[in-house]
């Protein structure tokens, strides 16, 4: 089972490079089982027991279950997680030439191990957006995934950077990271000549490319490894494999509790900071709530009750163990790979979780028979922060951050253990079943 579960977890993440894609995938996953695809222009009427989901600007997605019991009492139950990935995006002028030469600049996203994405077999993904009238507002979005290798950044060989592997591999990032496209056509100018790359695999003419935004990733597949599978190795692990683990929960229609609304809430940006009309930072998901509270008939008073009911299980990865840089570990907090899920703790509020969301997860584990584990940062280590406490605080209920264990968070490919993401599944499985 815990194969089984964690090869779905690599097809999701092959078949999601970019967040608008991931945001696709589990669109794709929600309308399979009849979720019905809302649009916040439109006035809604919902109704208990009906399955929804609602994309905002394309990369983040809410799906949820309308409750048949007391909307007051039972609250909402969400799952967040975050659909974005750290690494490179192509710049609007990106193509240009240097001798023979065209290549692509790039903006960093977020905090990449930029190294990581040397030498490696590099795709592009994102969405374009393109011209279909006269009007301006005659426009369209349209996902793009160039899934073979297109581009590269070679390293410099060894003999002309000697010490390389004394001081490590530091690239500046205008200068180093621009990516290596093809070689000029002598009668097409370089950034005609990217952009008909993208009009050929489109189908579609040049002239009409308006803009886009691309994402870099890496087109090698996940994999298990180890002698018996126990790991797996993909991009953006972090952090689809919660949106995979909060997806499979929400589809075990089996053992579903109907009287909850249950919800997965899945952001863009989180990676830059959430604050943004779609990130876990805005709007989104206070808006989604109130307008579930709107339709069920809630006044103002009856919403903040039902707030004050609800319970947030805020998933990102946790930084596992890693025996090669012990000092980098809280000796009695080290987390380990296949050792199950992992209860982010931070008494400056990086991360949401306090004594009673922790003794509550800590109570779903053992419901779930799955072994769980406590991770606080090194005290003189400054600590990371996901979507829980940006929520939280906009929302002001109950929240606990967790997540599985992960090496290399942010490199280019990522690992994680097998069997971590089956205990994950079926923790978020009986949140959703209480
Ligand atoms: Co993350």
């Amino acid at each position: 089972m815990s194969q089984q579960h964690a090869q779905k977890l690599l097809d999701f993440i092959d078949n999601s490079p970019s967040p608008w894609h991931a945001a696709m995938s589990t669109a794709m996953a929600l309308e399979k089982k009849c979720f019905q695809r809302l649009d916040e222009r439109d006035a809604w009427k919902l109704a208990a027991g009906g399955r929804y989901y609602v994309v905002r600007d394309g990369s983040s997605i809410i799906g949820f279950i309308i409750g048949d019991g007391d909307p007051i009492k039972h609250g909402f139950r969400i799952i967040g997680a975050h659909t974005d990935s750290p690494g490179l995006r192509v710049k609007p002028n990106a193509a240009y030439t240097d001798g023979l030469m065209v290549r692509l600049g790039v903006e960093v996203y977020g905090g990449p191990i930029l190294a990581t994405f040397t030498d490696r077999d590099l795709g592009l993904a994102g969405r374009i957006v393109v011209k279909t009238g006269p009007a301006p507002t005659d426009i369209d979005t349209q996902l793009i995934h160039f899934d073979k290798p297109l581009v590269r950044i070679p390293n410099l060989a060894i003999h002309l950077n000697r010490d390389v592997n004394e001081k490590g591999l530091k690239l500046d990032r205008q200068e180093e990271l621009p990516m290596m496209l093809s070689v000029l056509q002598e009668d097409l100018p370089a950034q005609q000549q990217f952009r008909a790359i993208i009009a050929n695999k489109m189908d579609i003419e040049a002239d009409a490319i308006l803009s886009w935004e691309l994402h870099v990733f890496d087109t090698q597949p996940g994999c298990f490894f180890g002698p018996d599978d126990q790991f797996i190795a993909n991009g953006q692990l972090d952090n689809l494999a919660s949106c995979h683990a909060g997806l499979c929960a929400l589809l075990d229609e089996a053992v579903l509790d109907p009287k909850t609304t249950n919800l997965i809430a899945y952001f863009d940006h989180e990676e830059v900071g959430s604050q943004s009309s779609k990130g876990a930072g805005g709007r989104f998901l206070p808006d989604i709530l109130e307008r579930i509270s709107i339709a069920l008939n809630l006044d103002r008073e009856s919403q903040k009750r039902a707030n004050a009911n609800s319970f947030l299980l805020s998933a990102d990865m946790a930084h596992a163990y890693h025996p090669n840089y012990k000092k980098f570990y809280d000796g009695e907090h080290k987390v380990v790979i296949n050792s199950g899920p992992v209860i982010k703790i931070n008494s400056n509020q990086r991360y949401t979780s306090e004594s009673v969301s922790e003794a509550l997860f800590a109570r779903l584990c053992e419901q779930a028979e799955v072994p769980y584990q406590k991770y606080v940062h090194r005290t003189n280590l400054p600590c990371g922060s996901t979507i829980g406490p940006q929520i939280a605080a906009q929302l002001g209920i109950r929240s606990v951050d967790v997540g599985n264990p992960l090496w290399s968070m942010h490199s280019a490919r990522e690992s994680a253990g097998t069997l971590d993401h089956h205990y994950m599944i079926r923790v978020m499985t009986g949140f959703f079943a209480n």
